[in-house]
């Protein structure tokens, strides 16, 4: 197995990482929010390895951990995909069928809302209000925003990232 790919080895630089960055902090449990704020940030999710150097850091459940991650909307415990689809359903693009959108993505790519394709390509979310309103309704991928969103759009979108690979 390829040294610098093995599952283990990703497993134990997400641990050593994460224990280096607990670091930064003192081990007090006040500190837990801080902690997984910084790994999000770092990952764009939570994973596994992380949660248990966390617990062991600041010596506390792993359960408490994942408690936290799963309660605030902020944290998530699912990788995202090369290419992060977020459908705005704030109140001006939901009023001009964003909703439909979301349907579309969700039965093209054949994932829900929060999940990740099996290939690691795509992730799908919903959002509340990108400060484009004008342009409702609106989606996102990654950091592009497309205005004026049909579901024909969203179709022409996922084919060429679909081709682009
Ligand atoms: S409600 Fe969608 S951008 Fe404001």
């Amino acid at each position: 197995m390829d040294g610098e790919n093995c599952e283990n080895c990703v497993a134990m630089r997400a641990r050593e990482e994460t224990l280096e960055m607990a670091s930064k902090y003192p081990k007090a449990k006040d500190n837990l929010m801080a902690i997984l704020n910084d790994i999000q940030v770092k990952y764009g999710y939570i994973p596994e390895p992380s949660q248990a150097a966390v617990a062991e850091y600041l010596d506390i459940p792993l359960a408490e951990v994942y408690g936290v991650i799963t309660f605030y909307s902020r944290f998530t415990t699912i990788p995202k995909g090369k290419y992060d689809i977020s459908v705005c359903l704030g109140t001006a693009c939901f009023v001009k069928g964003s909703s439909d959108l979301l349907e579309r993505a969700k039965s093209k790519l054949g994932i829900d809302e929060g999940q990740t394709t099996d290939d690691q390509m795509f992730s799908l979310e919903t959002m509340r209000c990108v400060g484009a309103c004008g342009l409702a309704p609106v989606f996102t991928v990654n950091d592009k925003v497309y205005g004026n969103a049909t579901v024909k759009l969203m179709d022409e979108v996922i084919d060429e990232l679909k081709n682009q690979g």
